[in-house]
């Protein structure tokens, strides 16, 4: 067994024991390694920050860990899910989409994720860039390979919108909000945001990259006035730290159980849950987009995630990219066009 899984399935033991001890004997046996082995395995964890108890009589107790994101970290908590199948982190990277995306033209499996402590060149939507600093929040990046043809590609971002929202709930007992196209809010501000790319052939996905960027304990003091957008942390909007690996194991799990419903019945399922998380279904908003300005009401979402306004005559205006900004409640208007 690679050194890596040594060290993955010591840390699932440790968890499985619940805070006790587990002898060396039983480790050596369950590992298939001598104790010697064990106890090298258990030096390298406590370098990487791991707080292990070394007692003669009753074995080794896990103390604690750092809140480090790393592949044995993750992959000891995940099981069987296809997302997060392989983990590969970076201390620091340019952008883990970039990176996604190379592995995955060079043939990386479905469910790699690709996680970094910081980014140099974190990437936002419309050519932006991400605040990416060192160690509180999750920069990630997970490739599938889902068998669609290419429009049906900007689907998978409201699917991972969704797993975001639910491993929120999950990890933290915050409700985040989701924002078309692939905005996450809490109390009206930006906590994450995702960038989905792709590599295909003319009518067949070979793979989709889906960028997620969570901001987890950013101080307020780490968030720049100059940012476009109004934006927050878990940590501020909770009054607490969370931890980045339980965060990263819940989106894991959650976008393999919904990567299997998309599969299973389509985009519907997906769209419905989507929509019930958003605030401004019929309400009245402005999107900036590429032909000027709309204005209009918020219907939901199309098959395709196109943002569906309601237009003058009780036509429909459906909107492929654009920014959203919410307006105040004038019962009677209706979208308009301003070029
Ligand atoms: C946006 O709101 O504009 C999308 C931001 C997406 C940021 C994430 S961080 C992880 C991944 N790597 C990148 O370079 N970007 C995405």
């Amino acid at each position: 067994m690679p050194a890596t899984d040594v060290r993955q399935q010591l840390l699932r033991l440790f968890r499985e024991a619940g805070g006790q001890h587990v002898s060396g004997a039983r480790l050596s046996r369950e590992l298939g390694i001598s104790r010697a082995a064990v106890w090298k395995q258990i030096e390298l964890l406590r370098a990487r920050g791991y707080r292990i108890e070394a007692e003669r009589s009753r074995g080794y107790r896990l103390l604690g860990g750092p809140d480090r994101v790393t592949p044995e970290e993750i992959r000891s908590r995940l099981g069987e899910s296809l997302v997060g199948r392989r983990v590969v982190c970076f201390e620091r990277t340019d952008s883990t989409n970039l990176q996604a995306l190379r592995l995955a033209e060079q043939g990386a499996e479905e469910g790699t994720v690709l996680i970094a402590e910081a980014q140099d060149a974190g990437k936002g939507r419309l050519g932006r860039s991400w605040l990416s600093p060192p160690g509180v929040n999750l920069y990630t990046s997970i490739i599938l390979r889902p068998e669609i043809p290419p429009w049906d590609a900007p689907q998978m971002t409201f699917l991972a919108a969704m797993a975001v929202v639910r491993a929120v709930e999950e990890v933290c007992a915050l409700s985040p909000r989701v924002k078309w196209p692939n905005d996450l809010l809490l109390g009206g501000r930006k906590v994450a945001g995702l960038l989905s790319e792709l590599s295909a052939d003319m009518d067949r996905v070979r793979a989709v990259v889906l960028g997620i960027g969570l901001n987890v304990n950013m101080s307020p003091e780490q968030i720049p006035s100059t940012l476009r957008y109004p934006a927050t942390s878990l940590a501020i909007e909770g009054g607490r730290n969370y931890s980045r690996i339980d965060l990263a194991c819940a989106i894991c799990r959650h976008l393999d159980a919904l990567y299997r419903l998309y599969r299973e019945r389509g985009f519907e399922p997906v769209r419905l849950a989507w929509e019930a998380n958003c605030d401004l279904i019929g309400r009245r908003v402005e999107v900036s987009c590429g032909e000027g300005t709309l204005r209009g009401r918020v219907r939901g979402i199309d098959g395709d995630g196109a943002l569906l306004l309601d237009g003058p005559g009780g036509g429909v205006e459906r909107i492929l990219a654009g920014d959203v900004r919410p307006l105040g409640t004038d019962p009677g208007e209706q979208a308009t066009k301003e070029h």
